[in-house]
């Protein structure tokens, strides 16, 4: 077939060739991966980004080529045409060769990169691509993404949500953070909260309605005290998250902070939004409008207007709800009440405790540590058990693992104190940010701390002497271990934040 004479240059050619063996390869690996089942993230990678990318290079460089190679002809031969574009005339064979090829080459084109971009598009935005690839740097929220409930929703969902200028936006950032992952410059731990979060309004409210009445619901802790017995204590508590008659709706309750009515604004005085000393209630109904200052802790006028002034949402609560890094105390209570570390070996929580205190280098020595650890311990203090119960033992220290390598990544410098939850108040304030009883107004009101504001203890006490309440009361509250009433003056994070 006659093609004109400007096709023949070693770039264009070059470049068909470049074209011809990406798609070849494309064509290739998806055969491959249709037939085999290469379930890696990275053959994605190669697909639908990478030699899409040497492709359509490939092809540009075909049009570069006979651009240059035009110039020349026309300057050697000195052609009398001064024409500054090409004739087209169809009666020339050339010509009307190279159109045709032109024309299916071009729908050929359009068709696949379709179809690619449309691939490009799912890829980019799936579970795989964001928390697959770059492994060591998503391995916390990857593997923390999937303990939660949310598992089955991507990562995109909450992270980017409905529309193109959040798309646009999304992938302009994660062009920073390829280069910041190549270039080794990203902050470990990754910063947190995320500034540039979208509003949980066009994310999680597009799957959970605020209006929604959620009716009470209880809880039963189980926690496991660290002494020879690991002597276990129960708590069950009704959680008040909507009003107790469902007609109300949420006018009561804790989820009443999302009634559409009501406006509860903050300042934090320091960026992990830890303190709120600025706190200010507007209803929207009544124009009623709160001003709750912490007297120890103002805040000059320069900072109030220079500070970031937030509206409270979901996201103040269930910071967490994907991420939730639980911390040592819990998920080794958990373990012990799942029965994967046996309550039998005596001091076991003490042991367990004592080791996941300590930082690590990396997940590795961690994991050698603990072993070490655990063993040296029963060797030393009860050889005995160790002999008698060597399964249990090592039962134990497989549990211990795994609770550490799924909540602790010392790599990233990640854990629970780093990224705390603020839905409760033990290890760290969470609700009692504002519910402390030092945010007063100048009336004198405060935001309570009042232990049956939002749960009401339906029973406590160790397994077989439970104490109950009646119906219509609530019990009141007594410490697992006697310490006279500080709970009831101190926040319970200025203990268990480092109990152990
Ligand atoms: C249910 C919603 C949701 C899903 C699903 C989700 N995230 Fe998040 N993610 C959040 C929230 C909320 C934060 C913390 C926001 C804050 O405190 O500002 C966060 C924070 C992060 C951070 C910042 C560091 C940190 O831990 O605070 C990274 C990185 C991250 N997510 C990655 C991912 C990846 C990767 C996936 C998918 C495997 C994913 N997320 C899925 C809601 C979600
Ligand atoms: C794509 C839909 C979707 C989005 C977006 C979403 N969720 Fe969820 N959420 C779910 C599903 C599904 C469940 C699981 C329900 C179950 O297990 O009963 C759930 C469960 C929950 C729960 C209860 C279980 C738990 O882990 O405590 C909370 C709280 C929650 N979501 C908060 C959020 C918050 C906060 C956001 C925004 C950052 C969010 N969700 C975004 C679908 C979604
Ligand atoms: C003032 C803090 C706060 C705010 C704000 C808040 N929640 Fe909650 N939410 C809670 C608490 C506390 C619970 C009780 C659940 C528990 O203890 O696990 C809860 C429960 C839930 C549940 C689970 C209900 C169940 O029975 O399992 C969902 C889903 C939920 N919230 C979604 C949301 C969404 C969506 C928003 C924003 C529109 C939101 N919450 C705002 C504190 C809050
Ligand atoms: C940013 C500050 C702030 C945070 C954080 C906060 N609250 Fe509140 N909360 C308030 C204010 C302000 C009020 C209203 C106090 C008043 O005027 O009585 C309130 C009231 C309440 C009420 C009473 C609602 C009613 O029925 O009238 C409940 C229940 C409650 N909060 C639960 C929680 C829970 C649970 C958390 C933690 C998950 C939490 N709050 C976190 C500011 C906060
Ligand atoms: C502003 C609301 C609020 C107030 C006031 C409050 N709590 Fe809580 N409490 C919570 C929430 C939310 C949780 C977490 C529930 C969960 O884990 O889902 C919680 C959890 C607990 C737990 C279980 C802790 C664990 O993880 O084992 C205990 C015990 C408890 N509260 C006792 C108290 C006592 C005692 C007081 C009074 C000094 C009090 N609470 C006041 C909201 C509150
Ligand atoms: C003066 C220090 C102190 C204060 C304040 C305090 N605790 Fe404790 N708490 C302890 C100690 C010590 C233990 C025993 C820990 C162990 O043996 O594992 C404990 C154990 C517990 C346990 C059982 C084990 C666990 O960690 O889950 C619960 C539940 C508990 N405390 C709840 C609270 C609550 C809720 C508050 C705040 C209202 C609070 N504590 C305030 C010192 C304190």
């Amino acid at each position: 077939m006659k093609l004109p004479n400007s096709v023949r240059n070693w770039l264009s050619l070059l470049g068909a060739g470049i074209a011809a063996m990406n798609l070849f390869i494309i064509g290739f690996i998806l055969a491959l991966s249709f037939f085999y089942d290469i379930g890696s993230s990275y053959v994605g990678l190669f697909i639908y980004i990478i030699l899409p990318m040497f492709f359509v290079g490939g092809l540009i460089l075909i049009p570069i080529g006979m651009i240059r190679t035009n110039r020349k002809l026309k300057r050697k031969l000195l052609t009398d045409d001064k024409l500054a574009w090409p004739k087209i005339d169809f009666n020339d064979r050339k010509v009307r060769n190279v159109s045709i090829l032109f024309s299916f080459g071009t729908v050929f084109i359009l068709i696949i990169s379709s179809m690619g971009s449309y691939h490009a598009f799912h890829y980019t935005e799936s579970v795989e691509f964001c928390g697959k690839l770059c492994h060591q740097v998503m391995a916390p929220e990857y593997t923390a993404y999937h303990q939660s409930s949310h598992e089955r929703v991507k990562c995109v969902e909450c992270h980017v949500g409905e529309g193109s200028g959040w798309y646009m936006r999304s992938k302009l950032s994660g062009l920073y953070q390829v280069y910041s992952v190549i270039a080794k410059k990203y902050p470990k731990p990754i910063p947190t909260p995320l500034e540039n979060l979208r509003p949980a309004r066009e994310t999680c409210e597009q799957c959970h309605w605020p209006q929604k009445f959620y009716d009470s619901k209880l809880k039963h802790k189980r926690s496991y005290l660290a002494d020879e017995t690991t002597t276990e204590h129960n708590i069950v508590m009704k959680m008040k998250t909507s009003a107790s008659i469902s007609a109300k709706g949420i006018s009561e309750g804790i989820h009443w902070h999302i009634n559409p009515d009501i406006k509860i604004e903050y300042i934090a005085s320091t960026k992990d939004r830890e303190k709120l000393p600025w706190v200010k209630y507007t209803n929207l109904k009544t124009g009623e409008v709160k001003l709750y200052l912490e007297p120890d802790n103002l805040l000059s006028e320069k900072q109030i207007d220079s500070l970031e002034t937030r509206t409270m949402d979901c996201l103040d609560c269930h910071n967490r709800p994907s991420h939730d890094y639980h911390n040592p105390q819990n998920f080794i209570d958990e373990f012990i009440s799942s029965g994967a570390i046996s309550k039998d070996l005596p001091d076991i929580k003490v042991v367990a405790m004592d080791i996941l205190n300590q930082d690590y280098p990396n997940t590795d020595s961690a994991m050698i540590a603990i072993k070490s650890q655990v063993l040296e311990y029963y060797d030393i203090m009860y050889p005995e058990i160790l002999k008698a119960n060597k399964d249990g033992i090592s039962k134990a220290i497989t549990a211990i693992q795994k609770g550490y390598s799924s909540n602790i990544f010392p790599e990233m410098g990640v854990s629970w104190k780093v990224y705390p939850n603020h839905l409760g108040h033990l290890e760290t304030n969470g609700c009692f940010r504002c519910h402390n009883d030092k945010h007063v107004t100048n009336k004198g009101e405060t935001i309570s701390r009042d232990c049956n504001l939002c749960h009401d203890i339906v029973s406590q006490g160790k397994t077989g002497k439970m104490e109950n309440a009646t119906l219509d009361k609530p019990l009141e509250f007594f410490h697992p271990i006697d310490i006279d009433k500080q709970w009831e003056t101190q926040l319970c994070s200025e203990c268990h934040a480092q109990l152990y």
